[in-house]
């Protein structure tokens, strides 16, 4: 009688920018405690490399040093995507055992370049937060996503329009699973700690007493006008209440370039800070009256945690927050906020509802479905 062999399973997870490894930490710790089939590679693309947008959130998550670090850097689309695909398939083409899978999460560039290289190799995608869609193609991420759902084998989604939208789009149901919101599973794995740090404190501002904001939109800080009106926005609201505004590197850049950082540091009301680490960012966000935000994975955070969110973008791919969370998109039409901040404060905004698999155990039913499908 032949002994049966207990197969392992290679499969590779890819982060590349700040939100992916949110989303990925998750699913390697389930994988980790729960199942002994899979050899797991960790390939960081580079996207993201300042310590505040990547090493930070590694450390913070409780995440394993990347195996691979592909080092593509900052760059055009095009230069961006074609370093990350040339750089990933060379790691495909090399690996050791062979891989058998490769999982994918988000929108952003990396997702879509690895995405491909795996695909053009015959190696079966998985992607996390699979059928969100804008439907707004100015958005690079849009269409990072619809050609990412279009190649991936598996398609993991975290809110009931991802079905609808990739129904629509001819998937085959059969490639579709609804899981849930894995960014949610590090929310609430961390947010105790997150309150223990107590990032209003200290910067001296009062719990439930100020606005958070973050703004890194190409579609938002690249257009002079609009970043303008940002700023304006920002100066109104600075006489209501203090802002906590974490800067994004693009940010920055694009606010120095148009000589608007001295007149933002100047008022005493907005509080300049570099990039947060995610428990930083999740103190300050636990604890803030409100968020203006044009981030998805932040629309999804205030929705879990009942904080007012007001999203700085005339769309959103996550229409869930809007009508079951706290989410309003505020569109062109900023003099909208300043009606909805008053609601807020005067206590008439809604409160929003809890989200069905916005539960914390998200990444074990994305390990059940890997196991499921590629074991
Ligand atoms: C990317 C994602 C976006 C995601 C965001 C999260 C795409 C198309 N966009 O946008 O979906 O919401 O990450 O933060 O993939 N830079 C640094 N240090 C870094 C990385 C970038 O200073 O570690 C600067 C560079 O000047 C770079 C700019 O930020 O040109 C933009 O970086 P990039 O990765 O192209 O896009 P993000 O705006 O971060």
């Amino acid at each position: 009688m032949v002994a049966s062999v207990r197969q392992v399973v290679p499969i590779a997870f890819v982060g590349g920018a700040r939100p992916n490894l949110v989303k990925i930490g998750p699913i390697l710790r389930v994988l980790t405690n729960r199942c002994s089939r899979f050899i797991r590679r960790l390939v960081h693309t580079g996207q993201h490399y300042d310590d505040g947008l990547s090493g930070a959130f590694l450390r913070q998550l409780d995440m394993p040093a990347p195996d691979v670090y592909l080092g593509v850097g900052s760059g055009s689309h095009g230069a961006q995507t074609a370093r990350t695909l040339v750089t990933f398939e060379e790691y495909l083409l090399s690996a050791s055992p062979a891989l058998r899978g490769v999982v994918v999460v988000g929108d952003v560039n990396s997702t879509l370049a690895c995405s491909l290289a795996a695909a053009k190799l015959g190696i079966a995608v998985a992607h996390v937060e699979a059928g969100l869609r804008s439907f707004d193609r100015t958005m690079p991420e849009e269409i990072n996503r619809v050609v990412v759902d279009a190649i991936a084998d598996v398609l993991f989604v975290s809110e009931p329009s991802g079905e609808v939208n990739l129904k629509r789009e001819g998937i085959a149901p059969s490639r579709v699973r609804f899981v849930g919101n894995v960014m949610i599973d590090s929310l609430a794995r961390e947010l105790s700690n997150a309150r223990a740090v107590n990032m209003p404190s200290a910067i001296g501002v009062a719990e439930g007493g100020f606005a958070f904001v973050t703004l890194h939109r190409p579609s938002n800080v690249d257009v002079p006008a609009r970043l303008r009106a940002f700023v304006e926005l920002l100066d109104w609201l600075g006489n209501t209440l203090p802002i906590v505004f974490p800067v994004h590197p693009r940010t920055r850049e694009r606010l120095k370039r148009l000589d608007l950082l001295p007149c933002l540091a100047a008022n005493p009301a907005v509080h300049l800070l570099d990039p947060l680490g995610y428990r930083e960012s999740v103190s300050f966000m636990a604890a803030a009256r409100m968020v203006l935000t044009d981030s998805g994975g932040i629309q999804e955070e205030t929705s879990y945690l009942h904080i007012p969110c007001l999203t700085l973008r005339p769309n959103t791919e996550r229409p869930v927050t809007v009508t079951e969370g706290t989410n309003t998109v505020i569109g062109d039409d900023l003099r909208q906020a300043a009606s909805l901040v008053s609601d807020i404060l005067a206590g008439r905004y809604k409160a929003g509802h809890s989200i069905a698999g916005w539960d914390g155990h998200a990444a074990e039913r994305i390990v059940d479905a890997l196991v499921e499908t590629w074991v």
